[in-house]
């Protein structure tokens, strides 16, 4: 399990950094348009620009929650528990028949995120497990046949909305729960070393056209009655031996829907279509920080990171590897710097609350936004010509021209700047203190002010 978990983790990467032999063929030309390496033509066929434009919203916001919230929550020691201990429905049965949040208040999560300064947020509706948040026709493995009694997704729509952010749902294309879904090496009733006959025998009577059409209702319930949903992420293909990919998903189809239901939604990168253009809008490295923009094909990337607070996604409560407040600044200014977006987890416990160590992290990441969000918020790489001083990061606002130089280890007195003829007028961005600085230095002051990332806000001539 661990081993299929850290090739997931080698592939997504391998993606990110070295484009498949698949990709090379589709070749975007001069005029910014993308000949399609597979003829598959999407509804919302579109330009590069086009797509930077749709995208615009998304790119600007920068910083996101993702929310891991299922019956894994209770066993509360990972969300592929169900995998990883081999467990069959049977055994699974006894976190649906004790599924009860009562003290879920979807209201105070969306007032969280905000504070956090999060812009958007992308819910689990079903995970691997196969269980569904939502009051779905299809299926009874939902929450309203638990002691929850109640479509989840509903609410937590509804009350992310009401305080401003955008709305996401994942989707996990696997499921362990589904009698059509056929077992595949990454399934809890796996045969270790199986062969494709060994498999054959075992999934003899299943059929995965079923399965597919389950898909697409779903997604269709999803993206039909909860209004506007500005992202899908579709979680995830692993093609190759007793694995699945495109075909088995039908990936095609799905995304075709995902675009005709909800024209202008952001679709991750994990259906399996790398190759084809529209068939992903944005690379999804996982538990990574990049040391530079992720490439696709030559080009930079428009890429999200997703991250943990600590090792797993759902709620896992003896795990202690928690990142600190500072860690996780770090992380997101390195993100932003590097011209991509974070979207930082939280594994709700089931009693539907966030843990204390999720709102000890969301806090302390809202204290520092709230002084210092303007070197997030529409922010981007600094052009080339600006050279990071020793030990910070650099984000730069093209839309105002301004600078913003973190102090990632704060200085003893003064930093050397290659860039200072460029400088018209600097300040602390927490409290808009003037920073003096000359023709080789900028000037602070000894004592590290009372904010834990500081930042230099230059207006540049
Ligand atoms: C992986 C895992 C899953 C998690 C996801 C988040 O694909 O299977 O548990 O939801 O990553 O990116």
């Amino acid at each position: 399990m661990l081993k299929s978990r850290i090739s997931l983790i080698v592939i997504l990467l391998g993606l990110v950094v070295a484009p498949s032999a698949n990709a090379q063929k589709s070749k975007r030309t001069k005029d910014n348009n993308t000949e399609p390496a597979v003829e598959f033509s999407l509804p919302s066929h579109e330009t590069m620009d086009q797509k930077l434009e749709r995208m615009r919203w998304w790119t600007d916001a920068r910083f996101g929650m993702f929310i891991h919230w299922g019956l894994y929550s209770m066993p509360a020691r990972h969300e592929w528990v169900k995998n990883r201990e081999r467990l069959t429905d049977a055994d699974y049965q006894k976190y649906f028949d004790h599924f009860d949040p009562d003290l879920f208040n979807p209201k105070e999560w969306a007032r969280m995120a905000k504070e956090a300064g999060m812009k958007y947020v992308v819910l689990t509706s079903k995970h691997h497990e196969g269980f569904c948040m939502w009051d779905s026709k299809y299926t009874d493995y939902k929450s309203t046949n638990t002691p929850a009694g109640r479509d989840l997704i509903r609410e937590f729509v509804d009350a992310f909305r009401a305080e401003g952010l955008k709305v996401g749902f994942y989707y996990s294309l696997l499921d362990w729960h589904h009698p059509d879904y056929t077992i595949d090496r990454n399934h809890p009733q796996r045969i270790d070393n199986g062969t494709k006959e060994q498999y054959d025998a075992l999934n003899k009577g299943k059929d995965m056209n079923v399965y597919r059409q389950y898909m697409k209702d779903q997604v269709t319930e999803l993206l039909t009655n909860y209004g506007k949903i500005d992202i899908i992420w579709f979680d995830f293909s692993f093609p190759g031996e007793n694995g699945k990919g495109r075909d088995d998903w039908d990936s095609e189809g799905l995304l075709k829907l995902a675009r005709t239901l909800q024209p202008g939604i952001i679709v991750d990168d994990r259906l399996d279509l790398k190759d084809v253009w529209g068939g992903w809008d944005i690379l999804t490295p996982e538990q990574l920080k990049v040391s530079e923009c992720p490439t696709w094909n030559g080009e930079k990337a428009t890429w999200e990171t997703c991250q943990t607070f600590s090792g797993s996604w759902g709620y896992y409560r003896d795990e202690t590897t928690w990142k600190s407040i500072p860690q996780l600044l770090e992380l997101l200014i390195e993100t932003v710097s590097k011209e991509g977006n974070l979207l930082l987890n939280v594994g709700p416990t089931s009693r539907g609350e966030f843990d204390y160590r999720a709102q000890d992290r969301l806090e302390g990441i809202g204290k520092w936004m709230r002084a210092n969000s303007r070197s997030i918020y529409c922010c981007t790489a600094a052009p080339k010509e600006f050279e990071a001083p020793e030990r910070t990061l650099l984000t730069y606002n093209p839309a105002t021209n301004r600078l913003y130089i973190h102090l990632i280890d704060y200085p003893l007195s003064r930093l050397a700047v290659s860039f200072a003829d460029k400088i018209g007028y600097a300040q602390f961005l927490h409290d808009g203190s003037e920073i003096r600085f000359d023709k080789e230095f900028i000037y602070t002051p000894v004592v590290k002010p009372d904010t834990e990332v500081p930042v230099i806000e230059v207006f540049l001539k």
